[in-house]
């Protein structure tokens, strides 16, 4: 049932060019420029004329939601609120008949989600779902919504229902920026053609399975790890660190780079691991600089790059190439070498990475 694969986290990993293209299939071909998604089509001018988008989450679904603020803001200019279902549904929250409340949830069935979209509901707001399990609590809740298709992940760390969450909500972002007019036509072309090739490029990242293997080995011994990303792989810099976190067992934290010098910066030493994603992209300069922070602390420094990129490698201590892609569509490679990573860590600090201590797939009580 593990496919010839020692874990399920593994194979749900190398599952992801299959189940990312799942998330799409029907919803999008760029050379027809067809885009539509049955869940949110009666509902797209509702969506189109939204003030304000909710977002309500938490986990690993919490940082596809951070994801999907920077898409839906970026592709459609509406304002996106990004909340920690848990807080939200307790501090009393501003909500009216004309907000679009979506939660996402891999299971459906984590309870301060569900909690906070009944809440949600009870104030007149249009609650949307995004879920993978087919007819789950939330799923059933919800006023529409859309399903991941990744399949079954049995894996406690999820991984394949990230990347098909981020996929989903890039489409929802491209359908509602294309209704409001604000994605012009010859970009959202581009934008699919890209995310096609996606599944391809996700292929490519995998075979960095080997060279992972020795990065991890050097640092199956620390005690911390931090992870900086900025713009679009901000969010991917706290999946990592998450990742780490719930399967090794390693004090892992995420952080926006540019924050660093607000306070961790004091942590960097020798003995500290820092991974920065650090794709060509808008920031690039930016995190040039705060790598050379690093260095120049002698922070150990494990770089996700762009294939050819020769800066950043020339002050790295270990530089991980993935494929160039736009940059709105960069989460979804830059994450597949962290879940290696932290995969290849756990296995050899003798971690059960699929069912790690203390946490189970659904979290089902507050
Ligand atoms: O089923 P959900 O997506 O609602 O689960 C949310 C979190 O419990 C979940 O993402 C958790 O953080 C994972 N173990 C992360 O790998």
């Amino acid at each position: 049932e593990k496919g010839g694969y020692e874990h399920f986290m593994l194979k749900e990993i190398f599952e992801q060019p299959r189940s990312i293209l799942d998330s799409m299939r029907g919803r999008m071909i760029a050379e027809s420029d067809h885009l539509m998604m049955g869940g949110i089509r009666e509902y797209e001018n509702k969506f189109a004329k939204a003030k304000r988008i909710i977002i309500v989450a938490c986990g690993t679904s919490w940082h596809a939601g951070l994801v999907a603020e920077y898409l839906i803001e970026d592709f459609a200019r509406i304002p996106v609120e990004v909340e920690y279902a848990s807080e939200f549904r307790y501090r009393n929250p501003i909500i009216t008949e004309k907000d679009i409340v979506i939660a996402i949830s891999q299971s459906g069935e984590t309870a301060d989600t569900l909690a906070a979209l009944e809440l949600a509901k009870s104030k007149g707001a249009t609650i949307f779902g995004i879920c993978n399990v087919v007819g789950s609590s939330i799923a059933r809740a919800t006023d529409a919504g859309a399903y991941t298709h990744a399949g079954p992940e049995i894996g406690v760390a999820s991984t394949k229902a990230f990347t098909a969450q981020v996929t989903v909500l890039t489409l929802i972002a491209m359908i509602i920026g294309s209704k409001r007019g604000m994605l012009e036509t010859t970009k959202l072309h581009q934008l699919m053609v890209e995310l096609e090739n996606i599944p391809a490029k996700v292929e490519i990242a995998l075979q960095l399975n080997d060279q992972i293997v020795e990065i991890a080995e050097k640092f199956k011994d620390a005690t911390n790890f931090l992870y900086l990303g900025r713009g679009y792989n901000f969010p991917v810099a706290l999946e990592g660190a998450l990742k780490l976190k719930e399967i090794s067992y390693i004090h892992a934290e995420g952080y926006p780079a540019a924050e660093m010098k607000h306070g961790p910066i004091a942590l960097i030493d020798e003995h500290m691991p820092v991974v920065v994603i650090a794709t060509k992209d808008s920031s690039y300069e930016k995190i040039v600089s705060n790598v050379q922070e690093v260095k120049a602390r002698k922070g150990k420094v494990i770089a996700v790059v762009t294939e050819g990129d020769t800066t950043i490698p020339s002050m790295a201590d270990y530089v991980i190439e993935i494929p160039e892609t736009s940059e709105p569509l960069m989460p979804l490679l830059s994450v597949i070498p962290l879940q290696l990573l932290s995969y290849h860590i756990a296995v050899m600090r003798g971690c059960n990475v699929d069912q790690p201590r203390n946490l189970a797939k659904s979290v089902t009580v507050e």
